[in-house]
């Protein structure tokens, strides 16, 4: 914070002393400067990120030409590297690295002791139920099943329908059978992805391409509340399209749908609701986004891609439904993620439209490509079909009667949770939880210290960001016997610890996310997480092993 506020007064005083004492040719040299300045300002100004942030990011880049400045901010950056760096090598101090092939390749048993042991690393984390979301389903006989579908299938590619017919007949059962739990009509559609953030960024390309195609639409632009997840980011700054993100009310945690409207433009290329959020779990009011999108004519994405696979089991499950799929008439497309609520393993999830003509222009086909005609669905060429029937089988397996009981225990656990910390004095619960996440703030001291406190008692909570909050997102591994009410206890008794003195501020690593928040230059916090990233490809070179 000091830093930042040094690096304003320095280029405040730096615009103050600039016209001081000039001679003519002075002034006209900077007046020159001045149109191109204007020429520079003027593409600033022409490009897709919102204008303050450019601001700030604009003054920021240009302070750290100031030496000191750079110099101080370097130091900084770099002992935080260092704090990253030291975790991974405690963590994995008692285990060799590979980095070279090794000459004769090794037994089956030694990569399989080699495996379990780099598996085994923090093992008890997500296994011991105290993590938030991540794993979703722990089960030994799909996992068994898993395994010998992967045997039969991993070497398989939709790449090649003439070869792999069988394949391509099983990603179209997946798509079909989420279709319809999505009350899909005989139109509907979709494909297979390989994550929610790939199913994302399908549906961003279909209607950027489907506005281009259609309307014409150069300078694309989509409407979505700030809760939306960050796969929508990563798609704009992929695609190029400019997002213009919308508040949420804060008592209910859903999309303002005035503001939304006023947000729509004629390069409005798409509205996106959640349901529900990652944030607060909360669901935006679809129909009315579907409405909008109805009356300006504009296709409304629903992320579903968290829990949307137990959305469609609720009503069955005895619980009332909110209905935010195929059913509102202005809904034309939802993700959602079968390796989160689907329980299959990471590296599935779907991406489905109410029309094909949407899911035409989501492929990308060249046709003057040397190697030959080439279309394919989503971002990858070659995909695994190990991937496509591990899914298959794992719906196949649970069946609806198991998604009913799941969605039946999940959502019983999170309102349970809900209605205990409910109780607790000193905390609140954001907006109202649709279905597996709860999210917790505090009007009376630092959310971050029960988050560092809840940590102290083993638990791992998402830390969230204006405002401040933590959530717990449930999984099958939370409806084990005792685990709910241990959270509760925990909750109970660390912020009773906390409210003796409330004032306290936060220390050590949640103390960095509070600052973090605070610091006006993003650029600063993009540097720290780009240092993190790095580090998980880290590899400490004393420990270097060569099979030579
Ligand atoms: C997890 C999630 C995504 C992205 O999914 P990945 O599979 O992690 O890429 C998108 N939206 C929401 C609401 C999510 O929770
Ligand atoms: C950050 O740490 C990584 C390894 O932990 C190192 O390779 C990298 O050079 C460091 N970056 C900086 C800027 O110090
Ligand atoms: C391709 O698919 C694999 C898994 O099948 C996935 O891990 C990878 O992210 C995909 N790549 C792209 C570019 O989508």
């Amino acid at each position: 914070m000091d830093t930042v506020r040094a690096v304003l007064d320095l280029l405040k005083s730096g615009i103050n002393i600039t016209f001081s004492g000039k001679e003519p040719w002075q002034i006209v040299s900077i007046t020159t400067s001045s149109v191109l300045f204007i020429v520079w300002l003027y593409d600033f100004l022409d490009r897709d990120e919102s204008l303050s942030v450019r601001g700030k990011k604009t003054i920021f880049r240009l302070a750290k030409y100031i030496p000191q400045v750079r110099r101080k901010v370097e130091d900084e950056l770099n002992a935080i590297n260092k704090t990253f760096q030291e975790d991974v090598i405690k963590k994995t101090a008692h285990l060799d690295y590979i980095v070279e092939l090794p000459d004769k390749g090794l037994e089956r048993d030694e990569i399989i002791k080699k495996l379990h042991e780099n598996l085994r690393i923090n093992e008890e984390a997500w296994q011991s139920g105290l993590a938030s979301g991540a794993v979703y389903a722990d089960d030994s006989n799909v996992k068994d099943l898993v395994g010998e579908v992967f045997k039969l299938s991993s070497y398989t590619n939709p790449l090649h329908p003439d070869l792999f017919p069988g394949v391509c007949k099983m990603e179209a059962e997946v798509v079909k059978i989420i279709c319809n739990l999505f009350h899909g009509d005989e139109n509907s559609c979709g494909t297979m992805t390989t994550g929610g953030t790939e199913s994302i960024m399908m549906a961003c390309k279909a209607y950027r391409d489907y506005a281009k195609e259609t309307r014409g639409i150069r300078r694309p632009e989509m409407v979505l509340p700030v809760t939306a997840h960050s796969g929508f980011d990563k798609a704009g700054l992929y695609l190029n399209i400019r997002l213009r993100h919308i508040p949420i009310d804060p008592n209910t945690c859903q999309v303002d749908i005035e503001a939304m409207k006023r947000a729509i433009n004629r390069n409005t290329v798409m509205l996106v609701g959640s349901a529900p959020n990652f944030p607060y779990g909360t669901v935006d009011n679809i129909a009315e986004i579907s409405e909008l999108g109805l009356k300006y004519n504009i296709p409304v994405h629903v992320d579903s891609c968290l829990g949307g696979l137990l959305t469609v089991f609720m009503e069955k499950a005895g619980y009332p439904p909110t209905v935010t799929d195929f059913r509102l008439k202005g809904v034309t497309s939802i993700s959602a993620d079968t390796h989160k609520y689907g329980f299959a393993p990471k590296g599935t999830s779907v991406i489905l439209y109410r029309d094909p003509k949407y899911r035409h222009c989501q492929y990308t086909v060249t046709t003057d490509w040397v190697g030959g005609v080439y279309g394919s669905p989503t971002v990858n060429g070659s995909r695994s079909g190990g991937n496509i029937a591990t899914c298959w089988a794992t719906l196949l397996y649970h069946g609806l009667n198991g998604y009913v009981d799941s969605t039946k225990d999940i959502i019983y656990t999170t309102r349970f949770i809900e209605k205990g910390l409910r109780r607790i004095k000193g905390i609140f619960i954001f907006g109202q939880p649709a279905t597996s996440v709860v999210a917790i703030g505090s009007h009376d001291f630092d959310i971050l210290r029960l988050s560092d406190a809840l940590e102290k008692r083993g638990w791992s909570l998402n830390v969230l960001q204006y405002p401040s909050g933590i959530h717990i997102c449930i999984t099958k591994l939370h409806t084990r016997a005792t685990i709910a009410q241990k959270f509760l206890d925990d909750v109970k008794e660390a912020v009773a610890e906390i409210m003796k003195d409330p004032s306290v501020p936060v220390e050590g690593k949640m103390a960095l996310y509070g600052t973090a928040q605070k610091l006006p230059d993003r650029s600063i916090v993009g540097d720290i997480t780009k240092y993190f990233l790095d580090n998980m490809y880290y590899v400490p070179k004393q420990k270097t092993v060569e099979y030579n």
